[in-house]
């Protein structure tokens, strides 16, 4: 065994020989940046290596590090092996920073009525001519205030019957999930409360809520845990091929919902005992892996999901520690690539019970869309990749401490004002700052529609220049950033921003033409997710995000998948709407649909007046398949 000293925090762990850097990190709970998931390839887990032995340096590393970076000891902390005692100096702009957590939602007015209810009965004393059961006696007296032909009791609370009832002169009050018993309490009013949980690949949040009020009365949050097991969803599958990383992946989720629940319930003054309900969403992946079941087949065409239906269980059977004779809920998926958290932004913008033409847009590595009103609706998941959320941008990041989330270009001098996150020293762009920065590009005609930089400006403005892979723009220069580099975006960065928005944007153009309707017949657009409450709108509109809707009609909704859970924690009718909602909702698979790439190819465009001004230049694009 070896000793690891990761610096500046000086964590010191034994690793045998063999561990690579990034594991010996995520041992020690150091969250290092691994978008990738170690397959060497993002090379953002750079870490020094300060004293001690490693493996050679590999042919991935010498692919993704500078020479001067290779010299200083710089290693990619995944390709990193231990060969002896080390010292690991970790960089700032290696280690995970925590990420703004979207908690607030749309509020909308929902009647309470939750499918964990109290009730308060008086028994009938028994006698010799009277001499029933205890389970039939509380049956009986139930039946008359609930409607509940029987009591379901589990053998603990049963064990507890004789005394609980005698103890208390026969004047108790029972909580039950549907008609299973789940506590017995001498008669008393008491508050019962629940936890709607919205599982995200990036973050988790869990709402405590009163069930009685509807009040939320906690709120719990955390990055989520897996990110050291790899950024993407597409990581985490692969890592979870194997059933015992499976396990591991699975523990790690379950023990962190279970701690953001107790978060939740310290604030409320409760403890996690307290929770009767908990209801869950998260896209197709994180819901399977949080149940355990295998997730490989929602990588592998034709991408189907194990199972569509919501899942009722026993906290227990997944290992969270609330009531363990309560339940939990876990909404529906809808397809593959569209999660039960969708399902929930639809239950919660309540598309499926208006006539208005509603948009609801959820951008994410996934972009999921959908469109229609009451009589029906479609659904795409558009592979926006990870370039709107920062990922594969040479200077993207999370929405962390340090992040540039505003841009703006004064035209001529083309001055770059910006904001970052907690207005620390800038360190890198993140998903709102990308898109004010092209969008801003191209209103200072820095870029043309074809998302070029041009070139020709180059004489006039420093800022455009010729770096190692093309042309750039300097958004800031080195001497005022933290990692004291130029921050720049690229040619190539513009490609992937442009291939992100294409994406959404044939997506939802399909879905339109499947409506049979133009932009002009859209009544509403909802914008869902962290994402949609940080960006400027107006300016996603002109690099071609969304399609151009008067102002008005649009709405940041938050975080309605979060929303969707609470509703559901609290209201039966909005539980058996998820059932509907199944039922009116179709979904398209785009990289089959026959118009999807042509439409794709226009939209890389950025859009512009007169767009017939400008020829299809996109050559040799390929709409991309959407990936979990
Ligand atoms: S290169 Fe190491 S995690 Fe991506």
């Amino acid at each position: 065994m070896y000793t690891i000293t990761f610096q500046p925090s000086g964590i010191k762990i034994k690793v045998e020989e063999g561990t690579t850097i990034l594991e010996a990190a995520n041992e020690a709970g150091i969250g290092i940046d691994a978008p990738c998931g170690g397959k060497g390839t993002c090379g953002k887990c750079k870490v020094y290596l300060n004293k001690g032995q490693l493996n050679d340096v590999s042919a991935a590393e010498r692919k993704n590090l500078t020479v001067d970076e290779i010299n200083a000891g710089c290693r990619l902390a995944c390709k990193a092996i231990v060969h002896g005692h080390c010292v690991i100096d970790v960089p700032e702009e290696s280690l995970l920073g925590e990420q703004k957590i979207l908690i607030e939602g749309a509020e909308t007015e929902i009647r309470i009525d939750p499918l964990v209810r109290y009730f308060s009965v008086v028994l009938p004393t028994p006698t010799l001519e009277d001499n029933k059961c205890d389970h039939h006696r509380l049956e009986d007296a139930i039946r008359k205030v609930s409607g509940y032909e029987s009591i379901d009791m589990d053998l603990s609370t049963l064990r507890e019957l004789p005394n609980l009832i005698r103890d208390n002169k026969y004047d108790i009050s029972i909580s039950m999930f549907r008609n299973r018993a789940m506590n017995i309490y001498k008669s008393q009013y008491r508050d019962l409360y629940g936890a709607a949980v919205d599982i995200g690949t990036t973050t988790m949040v869990a709402y405590i809520m009163n069930m009685t009020t509807g009040e939320i009365v906690g709120i719990g949050s955390m990055m989520n845990p897996q990110i050291p097991y790899g950024d993407d969803l597409m990581a985490r599958i692969s890592y979870s091929f194997q059933q015992d990383k499976l396990k591991r992946l699975q523990g790690v989720v379950v023990d962190g919902v279970n701690k953001i629940i107790s978060e939740g319930c310290n604030k409320a003054g409760i403890t996690i005992s307290d929770i009767s309900e908990v209801t869950i969403v998260g896209n197709t992946a994180m819901h399977h892996i949080f149940l355990g079941i295998y997730p490989k087949y929602l990588s592998l065409a034709p991408y189907c999901p194990a199972v569509q239906q919501a899942i009722d269980c026993r906290p227990s059977e997944i290992g969270l520690n609330t009531n363990p004779a309560g339940n939990c809920h876990v909404l529906p998926v809808v397809a593959g690539f569209v999660g039960a958290d969708h399902l929930a932004v639809i239950l919660s913008c309540d598309i499926h019970n208006r006539d208005e033409m509603t948009l609801a847009i959820d951008v994410g590595t996934n972009g999921e869309i959908v469109l229609g009103n009451k009589d029906g609706m479609i659904c795409c998941s558009a592979a926006a990749g990870p370039a709107l959320e920062g990922s594969c941008i040479t200077y993207g990041m999370r929405a962390a401490d340090g992040a540039i989330e505003r841009v703006n270009i004064k035209k001529g001098s083309l001055k770059v004002d910006y904001k970052t996150i907690n207005n620390s020293r800038p360190l890198g762009i993140c998903g709102s700052g990308i898109i004010d920065l092209v969008a801003e590009m191209l209103k200072t005609a820095v870029i043309d529609v074809t998302g070029r930089i041009r070139e020709e400006l180059e004489d006039g403005n420093e800022r455009i220049r010729e770096g190692d892979r093309g042309y750039e723009f300097v958004v800031e220069w080195a001497r005022k950033t933290k990692q004291k580099k130029d921050i720049v975006i690229t040619a190539n960065d513009l490609r992937e921003v442009q291939l992100a928005k294409a994406a959404m944007y044939a997506g939802t153009s399909i879905l339109m033409e499947k409506q049979g309707i133009t932009v002009k017949d859209i009544d509403r657009v909802m914008i869902a997710g962290a994402f949609g409450s940080y960006i400027d709108v107006e300016n996603a509109m002109t690099i071609g995000l969304f399609p151009e809707v008067p102002l008005e009609k649009v709405k940041s909704v938050g975080n309605a998948a979060g929303t969707g859970a609470r509703m559901s924690l609290i209201s039966k009718e909005k539980r058996d709407e998820e059932k509907e909602i199944l039922r009116k909702l179709k979904y398209v698979e785009l990289a089959t649909h026959s118009t999807f790439q042509d439409q794709f190819v226009d939209a890389m465009n950025m859009p512009h007046k007169d767009l017939s001004l400008f020829p299809r230049v996109m050559k040799n694009v390929s709409a991309p398949i959407p990936k979990q």
